[in-house]
């Protein structure tokens, strides 16, 4: 299966790019059977309440479309990132469940001890308890893999935001699944990306965000061979921030990737990439959604503060630079999007 990483770190940049050599759902005969999808429900919840149903509802017209045929749907989904082999309430997929079965109207069961348990016997939806609670997710076990596809006649994958990992639930259940294909998520988000990288309308910018420049390293380079201009986010800008001589005070950055910061950085400039910094940014003394922020200039954050989202001259910056852009990529949060005084 390809997926983002695959993309965008294919060998040459102008290889013609083929987004449809796999099975997608529209093609599989699902009347009926046993049905695992994969989905990314990875929702932010809060004191047991999912605080944004932006992926439930992302995921539902595949879920709607496998209703109509009766398939019989067990719904697999990591959240958060708990300590494998353990069960830990916060990490439980109940409050999505709970979401879900809202936006679909009809009952939604977790069911807390899957692949252990049965297959689902009527047609409906039901949601596995959160598969990194599972020993072997994470290390892609082959044997969790097939005791995965045994549970199923099909297995969809539509997680497009953990498509690049290659874990249990994503990566060796498809290898052993009677059929598996793409889901319409998933597919449609291939689709864009390759005909966008095939054949961008320049300038093209890229927005990269999330929490580290580790993960997604392969990605920066490969996208400093095709884009005019690419904006950082996140714990990823604060490692680079840090790398050129800024104090991030307590924020979330890589201490050990500031040599490949700054080799990115120099490949950027020979290219010429513009890979602008934060100028200001909204910080806090804790990662808590009542804390309030205030704007400091980059290079005078305190010690003991943390930046959680840019400030608002950084933000026009980016505005104009993303103005320009005919062709953007975005992937990942710039800022702690969760909490109000941090969304903006
Ligand atoms: C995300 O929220 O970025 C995806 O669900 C992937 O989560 P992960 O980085 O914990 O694998």
């Amino acid at each position: 299966m390809t997926c983002l990483q695959d993309i965008t770190t294919s060998k040459s940049a102008s290889a013609p790019l083929r987004s449809r050599d796999f099975l997608t759902l529209n093609e599989v005969d699902c009347a009926g059977k046993q049905v695992l999808v994969r989905m990314d429900l990875n929702a932010p919840v809060e004191n047991g309440r999912v605080t944004s149903d932006a992926r439930l509802r992302a995921a539902l017209p595949t879920l709607r479309h496998l209703l109509a045929t009766k398939a019989r749907i067990t719904i697999l989904s990591h959240l958060g990132r708990p300590q494998e082999g353990r069960v830990e309430i916060r990490y439980s997929l109940r409050p999505v469940a709970d979401t879900l079965s809202g936006l679909l109207g009809i009952p939604v069961p977790l069911i807390s001890d899957w692949p252990g348990s049965g297959a689902t016997a009527n047609p409906g939806v039901t949601l596995a308890e959160n598969v990194r609670f599972l020993e072997g997710e994470t290390a892609n076990d082959p044997e969790l893999g097939r005791c995965m596809a045994r549970k199923c006649d099909v297995f969809v994958m539509d997680a497009f935001g953990t498509a690049h990992r290659a874990h249990a639930s994503t990566h060796a259940v498809a290898e052993y699944a009677p059929v598996a294909c793409a889901g319409p998520l998933l597919t449609r988000e291939l689709d864009v990306i390759s005909s966008a990288l095939a054949a961008p309308k320049c300038p093209v910018a890229a927005i990269v965000g999330g929490s580290k420049v580790s993960t997604k390293l392969n990605v920066l380079h490969s996208l400093i061979d095709r884009v005019n201009v690419l904006i950082l986010g996140g714990g990823i800008a604060n490692t680079f921030l840090a790398a050129f001589g800024h104090g991030v005070g307590s924020s979330l950055h890589e201490p050990d990737l500031l040599g490949e910061a700054r080799t990115i950085m120099s490949k950027a400039m020979a290219k010429n990439v513009h890979i602008p910094l934060p100028i200001d940014l909204v910080c806090a003394d804790a990662f808590s959604p009542s804390a309030h922020g205030r704007t400091r200039r980059a290079r005078d954050i305190q010690p003991n503060e943390m930046i959680l989202d840019i400030g608002l001259r950084t933000a026009w910056n980016y505005a104009e630079l993303l103005s320009e852009a005919s062709t953007i990529f975005w992937n990942g949060p710039v800022g702690v999007f969760e909490f109000d005084h941090f969304g903006a």
